[in-house]
């Protein structure tokens, strides 16, 4: 039974379009914040537009990384979230804060995990002759892009096909991906019981639009 709507904070590097394409689905829940590692992040000014509270904290400002991860995700807590999303949040964060947020915490990575952890997938797609890529939603562990994959979307890939045209096509998946799982979670089908679970059952494979 889901008695309100799911409180959810997300964090952004970049420009936000998997922000966006969030906060266009409309889905039952409620954002609390939105935080940055960068003041000037395009994902903060569609926050505010959005009428979403926000917080932007800069690394440099603080003595080590582990200080600057209790302090952003510290703030991020006090928002009192169910869910956490990373949605193109780009710093590989400290894992005794990462630990507070099992079960609790997922990421979208432009791959077909577990192929192609950390940056640049589509390079080394194309740079290993893939004819298929994609995106993954995965609930995030200390392991950088290693946690339990929940939901992937693929795009196949073409004899013409640049980084650019890959980034491109795979993105307009991964604003279908993102809200269908957080509309999965905010429904109570997708949740954690030390591992991912789809409708009470253990998941075994990752979850597709299909199936959302
Ligand atoms: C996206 O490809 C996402 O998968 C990755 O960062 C890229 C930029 O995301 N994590 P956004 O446009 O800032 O949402």
């Amino acid at each position: 039974m889901v008695d309100r709507p799911l409180r959810v904070a997300a964090l952004a590097s970049g420009r936000g379009s998997n922000l966006a394409a969030l906060i266009a689905a409309r889905l039952p829940v409620e954002f609390v914040l939105v935080g940055s590692d960068k003041a000037k992040a395009g994902a903060l000014e569609i926050a505010r537009d959005a009428g979403i509270p926000t917080v932007a904290m800069t690394p440099k400002a603080f003595p080590d990384r582990v200080a600057f991860d209790r302090a952003l995700f510290g703030a991020v807590a006090d928002a009192k979230p169910d869910l956490l999303v990373l949605a193109g949040y780009m710093r590989i964060i400290d894992a005794s804060v990462v630990a507070d947020w099992e079960g609790r915490a997922i990421n979208i990575h432009p791959s077909l995990l577990p192929k192609y952890q950390g940056l640049h997938t589509h390079r080394r797609c194309l740079e290993a002759g893939d004819t298929e890529h994609g995106a993954s939603v995965h609930f995030v562990t200390a392991e950088l892009d290693g946690g339990p994959v929940v939901a992937q979307a693929r795009i196949s890939v073409g004899p013409t096909d640049t980084e650019e045209t890959l980034a491109t096509r795979l993105l307009v998946e991964e604003h279908r991906l993102l809200p269908a799982v957080v509309g999965a979670i905010a429904a109570g089908r997708l949740a954690w019981s030390g591992e991912p679970t789809f409708d009470g059952k253990p998941l075994t494979a990752p979850l597709t639009l299909a199936d959302l």
